[in-house]
């Protein structure tokens, strides 16, 4: 088995990221279709890069997740927790589900939950925060669904295929997850 139940919610569980999926990961990473909704875009990703960047990520004590559908083990894409501050209980989410076909099944907000789970049980994190592009309803929706707040607005700061766009932070802290969650 190439995955690793780690922490697992509704449909889905997150596990370590095999570093087989190297080509997977470097192909989708240099995907627009799907980055553009993300600020991810600009990167350049090759297989060197990625491969260093995925080892680092256990060297390092980072949490960068695969998100696998349970029903057949399928590799659907990745979640991770980043700027970990553990002195403010802080950190930044990110996610993406690969094919478009597999977005609006309740993935993201089960794996989003399960990394707030890991966040606030495990790391004993308080305060996870995200931007969200405004155009991207279906990103501000999965997160409302799992009680996300908007608490601000930064204007004009993301250009991605020659257009500006506003972003917005969105928070959740976790006396309030928790309650959501009893
Ligand atoms: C954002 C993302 C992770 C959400 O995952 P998902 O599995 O599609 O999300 P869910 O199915 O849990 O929830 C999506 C919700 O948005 C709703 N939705 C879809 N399109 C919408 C739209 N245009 N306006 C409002 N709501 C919309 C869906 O109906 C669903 O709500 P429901 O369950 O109440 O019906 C996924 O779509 C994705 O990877 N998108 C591309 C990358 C990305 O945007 N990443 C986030 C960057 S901040």
């Amino acid at each position: 088995m190439k995955y690793f139940p780690k922490i697992s919610r509704g449909d889905v569980y997150l596990s370590p990221i095999d570093l087989e999926d190297i080509e997977t990961f470097v192909k989708r990473s240099n995907d627009s279709r799907i980055t553009d909704w993300t600020h991810w875009t600009p990167r350049m990703v090759s297989l060197q890069s990625g491969k260093s960047y995925l080892e680092g990520i256990s060297k390092n004590w980072e949490y960068e997740f695969a998100i696998v559908r349970k029903s057949d083990d399928k590799f659907i894409w990745v979640t991770w927790l980043y700027h970990i501050k553990h002195i403010n209980q802080t950190a930044e989410l990110w996610i993406m589900i690969w094919e478009i076909d597999e977005h609006n099944k309740w993935y993201g907000t089960d794996a989003v939950n399960a990394l707030l789970s890991f966040a606030f049980n495990t790391l004993n994190l308080y305060n996870i925060s995200l931007w969200v592009k405004t155009f991207n309803k279906k990103g501000i929706w999965c997160y409302k669904k799992v009680w996300f707040q908007e608490v601000w607005m930064k204007h004009h700061c993301e250009y991605c295929n020659g257009e500006w766009y506003d972003l917005i932070l969105m928070e959740i802290l976790r006396p309030d997850w928790k309650e959501k969650n009893k």
